[in-house]
């Protein structure tokens, strides 16, 4: 939702941006220019996030391709030297052997390819079919409801996104699938032959005394040439394996803990925010690994691109509860956002024909000067409303150096609300004002 908040602020800010993230489909919403820093050299592409992506795809094959000419010619360069260096060609021979040379020492040019981690998590077994059933599960802080009477079974294979605001209650409710916290109400059990692997947010469970290396031996015991060589796949290299888990950074951390899952081999995984700190290579690798995992997945992410891309069901915790969608998290989104749309005008139609039939002629004229009071009462809130919107989006597009313009931002969904709050008592007003057959 601040996310979804901060693409709506930016794409009416007036002035020029430059964001630094990681998350595709942020930048995709809200940049028209991407600029690279790759081994020192900033290389800028024009369009969005996707655009970026694939002409980098396109260059990458234009320059492998002329990298793949370039070594044949020198092949064949190569061939003929040693065919004439002998014989009466030999000065020629001579120069085109010096001309390989040249050719060989030419810098290739084009993007560099990023090194992919090239890692895969695959489960050690197949559970049974049912994997997780969930009964009537409440959990409170103090009096706090995170949410209640949440019922859901999940079977082999299926692919649930978990999402909702911060401090909804996402991780405490993966921490009590996996046994690590108690509901306060309802129960939860794990089905036959279910190995759960756990991904806790901010590697919250990693030991930070250890270093990479007994961190891996941890899972699983083997020889330290192969667990090194395991490790390398997922980019920690040479010394690397020594550092402290508790010096790694967030990023090194993260692929740590994938790194344990897949020697692991979990049939359930239950991952908390993993693409934090990851960068998108790195993220683009953890998409791949999860498409292609064989178990069942429960995700918890504020990634919208990563959800859509590897889940098939989205269990949104909010306000105190929990509720499981058909769908990835754009099709959830779309669908929401249509209920809420219908859900106003349901009630804008309710207000209208709740009110009370007048009974006399003497009510009929009072109820109608009411009716035409607010009319115009509703009128003279939007106006108010529309002018204050207006008044916020003047600031937002020619911002002074003085101004505030994240306050300004807030203030201005604040604006947009009362709008659409009052646009909706106008038409309640008039609807009222046309069922009493007023002359407006
Ligand atoms: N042991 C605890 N005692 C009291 N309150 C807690 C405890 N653990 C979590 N909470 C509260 O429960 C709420 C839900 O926390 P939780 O970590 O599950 O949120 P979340 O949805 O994972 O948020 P985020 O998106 O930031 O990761 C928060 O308000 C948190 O402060
Ligand atoms: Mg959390």
């Amino acid at each position: 939702d601040a996310t979804e908040w901060l693409e709506g602020y930016l794409n009416n800010f007036g002035g020029a941006l430059i964001v630094v993230s990681h998350d595709r489909r942020f930048l995709d919403n809200v940049v028209n220019s991407i600029a690279e820093l790759d081994n020192g050299r900033l290389t800028r592409y024009r369009g969005n996030f996707t655009a970026y992506w694939n002409i980098r795809a396109e260059k990458l094959r234009d320059a492998e391709e002329n990298e793949r000419r370039r070594q044949e010619e020198i092949a064949r360069i190569e061939e003929f030297w040693r065919k004439n260096k002998a014989g009466q060609n030999r000065n020629l021979a001579w120069s085109r052997h010096k001309a390989a040379e040249r050719l060989r020492a030419q810098s290739t040019s084009g993007p560099s390819r990023f090194q992919p981690l090239k890692a895969s998590v695959q489960s050690r077994q197949r559970s049974g079919n049912e994997v997780v059933l969930v009964e009537r599960l409440g959990k409170r802080f103090g009096d706090r409801m995170l949410f209640h009477d949440f019922t859901m079974l999940l079977t082999r294979g299926q692919r649930v996104g978990v999402i909702g605001p911060n401090g909804s209650g996402k991780t405490t409710f993966l921490r009590i699938v996996l046994g690590l916290e108690a509901p306060s109400e309802g129960t939860v059990r794990m089905g036959a032959s279910v190995i759960p692997g756990y991904f806790a947010q901010e590697g919250a469970d990693l030991e930070t005394d250890l270093s990479v290396l007994e961190a891996l031996l941890d899972i699983q015991d083997m020889p330290p040439a192969e667990a090194r060589s395991f490790l390398a796949r997922w980019q920690f290299t040479g010394d690397a394996v020594f550092k402290q888990v508790g010096q790694l950074s967030g990023g090194e951390r993260n692929r740590l803990a994938l790194a344990r899952l897949a020697l692991l081999k979990p049939n359930l995984l239950v991952l908390d925010e993993p693409t934090n700190h990851l960068d998108i290579v790195a993220r683009e690798a953890l998409t791949d690994m999860l498409r292609t995992y064989d178990g069942t997945l429960i995700l918890a992410s504020h990634d919208r691109y990563l959800l859509d891309e590897v889940t098939a069901h989205t269990l949104v915790i909010a306000d105190g509860e929990a509720r499981l969608y058909e769908g990835a998290y754009s099709a959830w989104k779309q669908s929401h956002e249509r209920e809420l749309q219908r859900a106003a005008h349901r009630q804008t139609k309710e207000t209208a024909t709740a009110a009370e039939k007048p009974r006399t002629s003497f009510e009929l004229s009072r109820l109608r000067r009411q009716a035409l009071r607010d009319v115009s009462r509703a009128e003279q809130r939007v106006q108010e409303a529309e002018d204050w919107v207006r008044r916020l989006e003047e600031c937002l597009s020619h911002p002074e150096p003085s101004d505030d313009v994240v306050r300004l931002a807030a203030e201005y969904e604040q604006a947009q609300d009362e709008l659409a709050q009052a646009m909706a008592e106008w038409e309640a007003a008039m609807t009222r004002a046309e069922s009493l057959s007023v002359s407006l």
